[in-house]
């Protein structure tokens, strides 16, 4: 019984600090104000934010903190003047801006927003080591911030979000979407008639000094027909050449700088009984992504980049040269390919069954989430060549939850969101003003891709949505799904220049 009494103080005291704490972190980091005589919400705004049209702000803060701590008053009615002693909460300027921009007066998110509390739902593919741990990094901050929202994290698990599309498109559509979305920059977003569905997120980005901290060539994939749609929270590199260093340290190898050296390589693993390259395709794009990469190496940047902008016909022999490149290296490849994620297959390179893999950085998530120890390279021929994309979080104009979705865009786009999430992700901050004390924070491999991020031709990731519109990337996917039956070079190349006239001339339509 004794015992018991103990654990349920114990128990009450640690309630009570995480209590404490949430507030000394001042959830939206701002400061109490006991009202010294009766006055009104707009008196109150306008003392501290020069305007009475800010009072929903701080109706919103202060029963967001009546939640947590009912000593702060609830404020029913806006209208009702404030009695003299009551405890009201000023939220900091940032966050009031933000609360603004989404809960003004006439808004649809009006009157709900000033009540807090509520869901933030949360959508992406991202369930797999590496990606899970960064996302729960990021859901820890905003639980600090909003300890008053409950976040559900509405994942769909499927690489590269093919599945994840199929899914929340139609749900989008019919006005049921989550309250924020994993979005490639790029492109991809052009699936999504944003005019329609999402809400633009300049007036965030110009809150947020986003276009001083992100790259301006990011800030440029970003913005389509005039608006950026989301938030970029990384920067990956899909062209990346995992080893496993247990085999090339036993057998005294270097990574292959070219697809002779592989090939070469590839024969002497294969009669040691070791797969030289493993390989995957059970969501139908993993091929396709080393497809992309054998491409950016064969036609190199600036060819590569053409080819999606209609400069470089699909015609041309690097393409061909590629194909035959993927034709070849399916002699060096487990068997049981079709029926390995991109995940569940570098299971072979932490089992030393394996000796090399060619996949996005994520892969780095995933050993480090595992534990395994790697080395890395450019995939032959793409040296100085990074084939880049990003990931985003867009806000629906539909979301069920719209007043807790600042702050989430905001943590997503902020030094410490991008930091905290991309140490355990395995990509790098799109934040360009990452000091050297915070990139050494991070693990030797991605701070090798800071690096190559500043120095490399930087070329956009189709199979991730950063080169071409949806349409294009299916077919790209499909193409090379197909290709890997047939092995008819020539019926692939024709089939890729049919999809890019196809894409190209849709695109010119819009
Ligand atoms: C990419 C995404 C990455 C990673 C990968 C595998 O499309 O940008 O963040 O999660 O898919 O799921």
């Amino acid at each position: 019984m004794k015992r018991f009494r103990c654990l349920a103080v114990w128990l009450g005291l640690v309630v009570l600090m995480g209590a404490v704490m949430a507030l000394g972190q001042g959830y939206v980091g701002g400061h109490e104000y006991v009202v010294p005589e009766t006055t009104s919400l707009k008196a109150v705004a306008e003392k501290f934010f020069e305007t009475p049209d800010y009072w929903p702000a701080v109706m919103g803060a202060t029963n967001r903190m009546h939640l947590l701590d009912p000593s702060f008053l609830l404020i029913e009615n806006p209208d009702l003047p404030i009695e003299a002693t009551s405890k009201l909460w000023i939220p900091p300027k940032d966050w009031a801006d933000r609360f603004m921009w989404v809960c003004y007066f006439d808004s649809p998110a009006f009157p709900a927003c000033l009540f807090g509390g509520g869901q933030l739902v949360v959508g992406s593919w991202w369930t797999a080591g590496g990606e899970a741990e960064g996302l729960a990094a990021l859901f820890d901050i905003y639980k600090r911030e909003q300890p008053d929202v409950v976040i559900v994290n509405a994942t769909i698990a499927g690489g590269a979000g093919f599945v994840f599309r199929a899914v929340i498109k139609p749900r989008i559509i019919a006005g049921n979407p989550p309250d924020t979305f994993q979005l490639h920059a790029g492109l991809e977003v052009a699936g999504y008639e944003p005019e329609k569905y999402l809400r633009p997120l300049d007036e965030l980005y110009a809150m947020e000094g986003w276009e001083e901290v992100f790259p301006k060539a990011l800030l440029d994939l970003m913005r389509y027909k005039g608006h950026y749609w989301g938030v970029p929270v990384n920067i990956h590199r899909s062209n990346v050449l995992w080893y496993s260093k247990a085999i090339f340290e036993e057998y005294g190898l270097t990574p292959p700088a070219t697809w002779e050296e592989f090939f070469e390589l590839a024969d002497f693993l294969k009669e040691k009984g070791i797969v030289p390259l493993v390989l995957s395709n059970a969501g139908g794009w993993e091929a396709a992504h080393l497809f992309e990469d054998i491409l950016a190496g064969t036609c190199k940047a600036e060819k590569y980049r053409g080819l999606w902008t209609g400069e470089v016909p699909w015609t041309d022999g690097c393409v061909t040269e590629a194909l035959e490149i993927l034709k070849r290296i399916l002699d060096y490849v487990n068997v049981d390919y079709p029926a390995h994620t991109w995940d569940t297959c570098l299971e072979y390179l932490a089992e030393g069954k394996g000796a090399m893999n060619i996949m996005g950085d994520w892969a780095m998530g995933w050993f480090m989430a595992k534990g395994v120890d790697v080395g890395w390279a450019p995939p032959p021929g793409t040296k100085g060549i990074f084939v880049a994309l990003s990931d985003t979080f867009a806000f629906p104009i539909a979301a069920p939850n719209p007043a807790n979705v600042p702050t989430w865009l905001a943590i997503c786009g902020s030094k410490e969101g991008q930091i905290a999430f991309n140490i355990r992700k395995g990509s790098i901050p799109a934040r360009i003003d990452i000091t050297p004390e915070e990139r050494a924070q991070f693990p030797p491999y991605l701070q090798s891709a800071m690096e190559d991020w500043t120095r490399d031709e930087i070329v956009p990731s189709v199979i991730h949505g950063a080169a071409a519109i949806e349409a294009w990337v299916t077919d790209f996917k499909d193409v090379i799904g197909m290709f890997l039956v047939t092995k008819d070079v020539e019926a692939a190349q024709a089939a890729l220049v049919e999809a890019a006239e196809e894409a190209l001339a849709a695109m010119a339509e819009k």
